[in-house]
């Protein structure tokens, strides 16, 4: 392999970045009561706030857009879709949602009750949040060894497969489904093993439990098998992706993510009855079946998106290049989740910032001074996202596919080197506002003097 990697392409229309100035931004982030939600992306140079639905489409994907059919029923662009999802995930039946976590609610709204439990590796936040809207409990099944966030293992997405079977031997009867997270989000974009699915997915079958995959960075997981997993070098990335899929029952999808598009999401089954079921309840929210809250050019733009994600120019810059930003704020001594994610590296604040306390939302004070110096915008994964349920105060770069270049990843280190050169001097927020649910998005805080 060669030692550089490029970006796999050349850029055809430019957004405009406006460079304001630290004084400026002091005022801006003032005004934005240090919640960087509330601050207007003119006023960000770097937004790695997200990597969802921020990523930049292909000429072929805008060529799409321009063939989009908007018939309200059988519409062409979804014939293209939906031969697309089948062709990648092999199930059998194919619902569009507006995006993920549409998906997720008519999923469990079909197969979960009061008082049931829901296993995962690792649930998204929207996905447990559905889960706890039908009164039943979303699990969290990461092993313990996996949750030092300085230890290396290269499938840290992995499901703890001894606490998996004593759930099944404790609440059989109250397990409808077990879902899978690829890439695990909320544990730091780590992958699960091809090994690891295959085991759950036999458990799940030796016990009659339907598996789903939550496959948001399907793509970027596959990915990383190839690197890491014996048997797995000389296969394409299309063919350890049906793999992965084989082993499970159907599958929600956030189109944003690995389908490279500005919105858009899906759920797929292999049960008829239940496709039957989701379909009611997609009019009743969504729309009609061969469109569901998507215009047919989003259709189009996800059917291309999906097929370039795996290509394996994108995926060796898409990985390399995240892991350039982790390695080189490592090698400098700053904390970062170990290893290297696929999507995002997330510096651990708590061990960046050890002056200031879990009440004091060193994740939220680290997040504003990479405003303050840079412009970066980042997003806390802590105390303040979590309340007291916080296992760890962390701070998300998300990288969005196909936009920034080395030069400004190469920006965005300089600025998380010189912020932690002057980290003594950043201080502790507290809240003096806050909403009564999802408070990190509109809670107002201050600096404490
Ligand atoms: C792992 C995972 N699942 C589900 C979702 C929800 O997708 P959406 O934002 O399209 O609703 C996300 C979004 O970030 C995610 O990362």
């Amino acid at each position: 392999m060669k030692k550089i990697i490029i970006e796999p392409f050349k850029i055809k229309s430019v957004e405009p970045i406006s460079i304001n100035t630290e004084k400026e931004r002091q005022k801006i982030i003032k005004d934005a009561d240090y919640n960087l939600f509330l601050v207007n992306s003119r006023d960000v140079i770097i937004d790695l706030l997200t990597d969802s639905g921020t990523g930049a489409m292909s000429s072929e994907q805008w060529a799409g857009i321009m063939r989009g059919d908007e018939s309200y029923a059988g519409s062409n662009s979804f014939q293209r879709f939906n031969e697309s999802v089948k062709d990648i995930f092999g199930f059998q039946y194919v619902i569009p949602t507006h995006q993920g976590r549409a998906a997720e609610k008519i999923l469990f709204e079909v197969i979960c009750k009061k008082g049931d439990i829901i296993p995962s590796n690792a649930h998204f936040d929207t996905t447990r949040a559905n889960i706890e809207f039908q009164e039943a409990i979303a699990k969290d099944l990461i092993p313990d060894r996996f949750k030092d966030t300085q230890s290396e293992h290269p499938f840290k997405g992995d499901m703890d497969i001894g606490k998996l079977k004593n759930l099944i031997d404790k609440h059989l009867n109250k397990i409808p489904i077990i879902m899978m997270t690829i890439t695990n989000n909320t544990g730091g974009g780590q992958p699960v093993s091809m090994s690891n699915i295959r085991e759950v997915s036999r458990i799940a079958k030796e016990h009659n439990i339907p598996l789903y995959i939550d496959a948001c960075r399907f793509a970027e997981n596959a990915y990383f098998i190839k690197q890491r997993e014996d048997g797995y070098s000389d296969k394409p990335i299309e063919d350890i992706v049906a793999e992965i899929f084989s082993y499970a029952d159907g599958c929600t999808m956030s189109a944003k993510k690995d389908g490279i598009s500005n919105i858009g999401g899906f759920l797929c089954t292999n049960d008829e009855e239940l496709s039957n079921r989701k379909k009611d309840l997609l009019i009743l929210t969504e729309g009609f079946p061969t469109y569901g809250g998507l215009a047919g050019r989003d259709l189009e733009a996800i059917a291309i998106g999906l097929r370039e994600a795996m290509d394996i120019d994108y995926l060796n810059y898409r990985i390399t290049s995240t892991s350039y930003l982790g390695r080189k704020i490592h090698d400098y001594g700053i904390p970062i989740l170990m290893p290297p994610g696929g999507h995002a590296i997330y510096i651990d604040a708590g061990l960046f910032l050890p002056h200031i306390s879990k009440e004091q939302f060193p994740g939220q004070a680290l997040a504003c001074a990479l405003y303050l110096k840079g412009g970066i915008r980042s997003s806390e994964i802590g105390s303040l996202m979590f309340g007291r349920n916080a296992s760890h105060e962390l701070v998300r770069l998300a990288i969005p596919r196909r936009t920034y270049t080395q030069s400004h990843i190469d920006y965005v280190i300089e600025i998380i080197k010189e912020v932690y050169d002057q980290r003594e001097n950043i201080k502790g927020l507290k809240i003096i506002k806050e909403p009564k649910f999802l408070r990190h998005f509109s809670a107002k805080l201050t600096i404490i003097e």
